[in-house]
């Protein structure tokens, strides 16, 4: 049976199937847990580009009280929304009591540094987990989903916001159709919707499919947001690549017409265009390299243990689910996964049931070898972690592909 695109409607071509998987954040207590599983299917909508999964997952299931994903467990992402927010709000100079609305604004990294500007700012987090920690920073949050409706209220309590800012948010919301409604009714004339995701172009170049899980509903490029964007009367003016969690791109959007469309918005364009990126070949081929590196992982980790080294993770990612689930990799290979976040020790990650230790203990328990599955802050864990590889540990990583770094 066809799948219809949640943008535009026409018919979604599927082309890559990563099989069964649970909710990627999903950590569980014990083995003996019933855990909620779905089809973790990938495929490009023929008309307007989207890449998106095929099928769609409760949202209270992935955001609520347990949700354990903090966004201030990384200094360098701390680092960088802080500058996020100083470089918005220079934008803002001039507008006479502007709001700012966040979508997902998590424990509050971003709305906490426009709060000490003494900016007026609303977040919308749907995890209590999260939004308790960013209330108790003093940051104006409500436990809600961002949608058609909250952002009707929002502007009848708060008016218009000339600001709306959502990072690694926007891709996780299925329902676009209310979220961009929602946003061209709550934007002042001038306002723009800025919003971070991870970028189609990077994880089809880099074959990082551990990118593709339940909460990554959408794989975002230019072209498939301006065509969404122009359904809802809004329009792409901007694109800026930033490097974080492995390659994203900040994209801006405006009320149509309102803005002078920037150059580098028609040059990634038709960069894509060039690679084909959407095309079905294109992307049959990034699905070829996907099983043919899950399976270099596979074959890797099977060579180091029957060596008799001793295999761990670094990072209980959410991205981790997708790659140990596709391969079948669970505790006989992997021993255990070392973690900074409070909320994820002393589980199990969900269906793959690898135990998840204190990353305080990675250093005197010196496993031989350790996968780096949160390879996105290499820079950051590298750098922290020095005596691992001093004492002869090594690095494992799997993008952009399967070798060990040192
Ligand atoms: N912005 C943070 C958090 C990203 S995680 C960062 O970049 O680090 C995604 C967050 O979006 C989660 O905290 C989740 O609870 C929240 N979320 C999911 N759907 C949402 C919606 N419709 N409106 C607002 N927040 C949402
Ligand atoms: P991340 O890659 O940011 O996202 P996702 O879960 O969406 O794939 O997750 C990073 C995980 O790694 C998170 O659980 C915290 C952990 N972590 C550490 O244990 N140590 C560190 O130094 C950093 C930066 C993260
Ligand atoms: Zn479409």
């Amino acid at each position: 049976m066809a799948v219809h695109c949640r943008v535009c409607g026409r018919d979604v071509q599927k082309f890559l199937d990563l099989g069964r998987q649970p909710l990627s954040d999903a950590f569980v207590v014990t083995t003996k847990e019933e855990e909620y599983s779905y089809l973790l299917h990938v495929g490009v909508c023929e008309s307007c580009s989207m890449v998106q999964l095929l099928d769609e997952i409760p949202r209270e299931k992935m955001f609520n009280a347990n949700y354990p994903y903090f966004s201030s467990g990384s200094a360098f992402i701390s680092r960088h929304f802080q500058e996020t927010a100083d470089e918005l709000a220079a934008q803002l100079t001039g507008i006479n009591d502007p709001l700012v609305v966040e979508i997902g604004c998590n424990d509050g990294v971003f709305l906490g540094r426009i709060a000490e500007l003494g900016i007026r700012h609303l977040g919308f987090e749907p995890s209590n987990s999260v939004a308790e920690i960013a209330r108790a920073r003093g940051i104006d949050v409500v436990v809600e989903f961002f949608e058609q409706r909250t952002a009707q209220v929002t502007k009848a309590d708060r008016g218009s916001a000339s600001l709306i800012y959502a990072a690694n948010t926007f891709c996780h919301v299925p329902y676009i159709d209310s979220i961009l409604a929602g946003v061209k009714e709550l934007l002042t004339l001038d306002g723009v919707f800025i919003f971070e995701d991870p970028y189609l172009g990077d994880i089809v170049e880099k074959v990082s499919y551990d990118q593709i899980y339940d909460e990554h509903y959408f794989y975002f490029s230019a072209t498939s947001i301006r065509n969404a964007a122009a359904i809802f009367g809004l329009e792409l003016v901007d694109v800026q690549p930033i490097p974080v969690h492995g390659g994203e791109i900040r994209y801006t959007l405006a009320h149509s017409g309102s803005r002078v469309v920037s150059a580098a918005v028609d040059a990634l364009i038709e960069k894509e265009s060039l690679t084909q990126l959407h095309s079905i070949n294109r992307l049959q081929q990034f699905a070829a390299a996907v099983k043919e590196r899950s399976g270099q992982l596979v074959e890797t980790l099977q060579s180091l243990r029957s060596q008799g080294l001793n295999i761990a993770g670094y990072g209980a990612t959410a991205k981790s689910a997708t790659v140990l689930n596709f391969a079948g990799i669970g505790p006989d290979l992997i021993t255990c996964i070392y973690d900074s976040t409070p909320a994820k020790q002393g589980k199990l990650t969900p269906l793959s049931h690898i135990p998840v230790k204190p990353a305080d203990s990675f250093a005197a328990d010196s496993p031989d070898v350790a996968v780096l599955f949160a390879w996105n802050h290499a820079e950051e864990i590298l750098t922290r972690e020095t005596d691992f590889h001093a004492g002869g540990g090594q690095w494992l990583v799997y993008v952009p592909s399967v070798a060990v770094v040192n």
